[in-house]
């Protein structure tokens, strides 16, 4: 954990002096020399780590992304919600209760609430009652008990400006996936000025930064971006603000969409997979809807991934863990054989993940990155702009 403490105390120097500024300015390219570092890896499916490593680590912190980009992801992954002060911010739940230390915290107990998420009443302590300084005093710990609990209580909660930073200052180019998480929730809770809303500030961050650009343009191959959410009108609605790519998330067979209400089988028929093909380049569906399971087995596949890849959309699925739980019975408790099945049999485009390092080694093992011809595009990269920059 040595250099984990190391790369985090360097990025504490970095959200000190880059961060702390209400809108600090994006780090030049010369500042992080970007042209220099290990190009995004394209030839194989992405390694998405699903809110950092967060199999080992708190999800969504510093530690967590941090991690990941060690352990070899090619995006980390977030989830966006606002404070009340409409701050955004890194968190997955809209109530704090799941993954902090809110419910210990006594001077916040008159803040518990029941509010309506989604079509359910859910009680709590929720992230849009907070103000970003006081989200900043709680710590955050692992979500499931079964889980490394020795990094709880260590961490903060980051803003999106704070993960952005975390992945520019990489030493590779690490891309970004951030959800545009509740929408409809966060719109109703939360008032910008201007009349903005939540999905204006979530791109405004983005350009800020400097991301930009059609999948695999140069800007984009720079500085990699997905934009995700299970939130079709917020897809729609960012369209027309950026051309980044975007993944239209997918939820299980029974939830509806929360802002169309609509169903599993109206979101994956074909006639609306060639009308959101116009604002996204992919999707991203929860596995178990992809490979139905019935007692813990494998079930026959649908035909969600040949039908989105004649659509010409990738398929980023959602959520692969390594714990035993978690895997069915055909992967014989091993989750390199999951990963195996995913990305031969099935052939999917980018795998969320909650163990980076995984995947990452199955990858390495299976498909190993090109090392001599990636160096060799590199200087060629660096030649070209030399020349470019002298004037030819
Ligand atoms: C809350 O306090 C209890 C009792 O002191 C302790 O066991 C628990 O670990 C604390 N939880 C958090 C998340 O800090
Ligand atoms: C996007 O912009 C076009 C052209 O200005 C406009 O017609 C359309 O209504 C806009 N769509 C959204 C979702 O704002
Ligand atoms: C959503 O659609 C379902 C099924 O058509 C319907 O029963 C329900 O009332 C709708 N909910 C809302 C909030 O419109």
């Amino acid at each position: 954990m040595a250099s984990l403490t190391g790369h985090i105390s360097i990025i504490v120097l970095v959200l000190l002096f880059g961060g702390s500024k209400a809108n600090p300015a994006a780090p030049s390219h010369s500042q992080l020399d970007v042209n220099r570092k290990k190009p995004l890896q394209t030839f194989r499916p992405y390694n998405i780590a699903h809110r950092g490593s967060n199999g080992e680590l708190p999800e969504e912190t510093a530690a967590a992304y941090l991690r990941a980009i060690e352990e070899g992801a090619d995006f980390i992954e977030t989830d966006i919600l606002a404070s009340k002060d409409g701050h955004l911010i890194c968190f997955h739940d809209v109530t704090l209760d799941g993954t902090t230390d809110v419910a210990n915290r006594t001077e916040f107990a008159h803040r518990k609430r029941t509010y309506e998420v989604q079509g359910a009443k859910v009680t709590g302590w929720f992230v849009v009652d907070f103000t970003l300084k006081e989200l900043k005093s709680l710590r955050v710990k692992q979500r499931f008990s079964f889980r490394d609990q020795r990094y709880n209580g260590k961490y903060q909660i980051i803003t999106f400006e704070e993960y952005i930073l975390i992945a520019l200052y990489a030493d590779r180019i690490v891309g970004i996936y951030p959800e545009i998480k509740n929408p409809v929730f966060i719109n109703q809770h939360v008032k910008w000025s201007n009349g903005k809303k939540f999905e204006d500030k979530f791109v405004e961050t983005l350009l800020r930064y400097g991301y930009k650009g059609a999948y695999m343009s140069e800007d984009w191959l720079r500085q990699p971006l997905f934009i995700q959410s299970f939130a079709p009108t917020s897809l729609i609605y960012v369209s027309n603000m950026t051309n980044s790519p975007k993944v239209f998330l997918i939820d299980d067979t029974e939830t509806p969409t929360q802002d169309t209400n609509q169903s599993y089988y109206e979101i994956t028929s074909n006639a609306y997979l060639a009308f959101i093909r116009n604002y996204v380049i992919g999707i991203g569906p929860w596995k178990d809807t992809i490979v139905p399971p019935k007692d813990n087995y494998l079930g026959q596949p649908t035909d969600l991934v040949a039908r989105a890849h004649a659509h010409n959309l990738q398929v980023h699925p959602y959520t692969f863990r390594n714990e035993n739980s978690y895997l069915h019975f055909n992967f014989h408790q091993d989750p390199y054989v999951e990963y195996g099945y995913w990305l031969n049999e099935i052939g999917v485009d980018g795998l969320f993940t909650d163990f980076t390092g995984s995947l990452h080694k199955y990858q390495e093992w299976t498909k190993p990155y090109p090392k001599k011809q990636k160096k060799a595009e590199a200087l060629l990269h660096e030649i070209a702009n030399m020349l470019k920059n002298d004037g030819y």
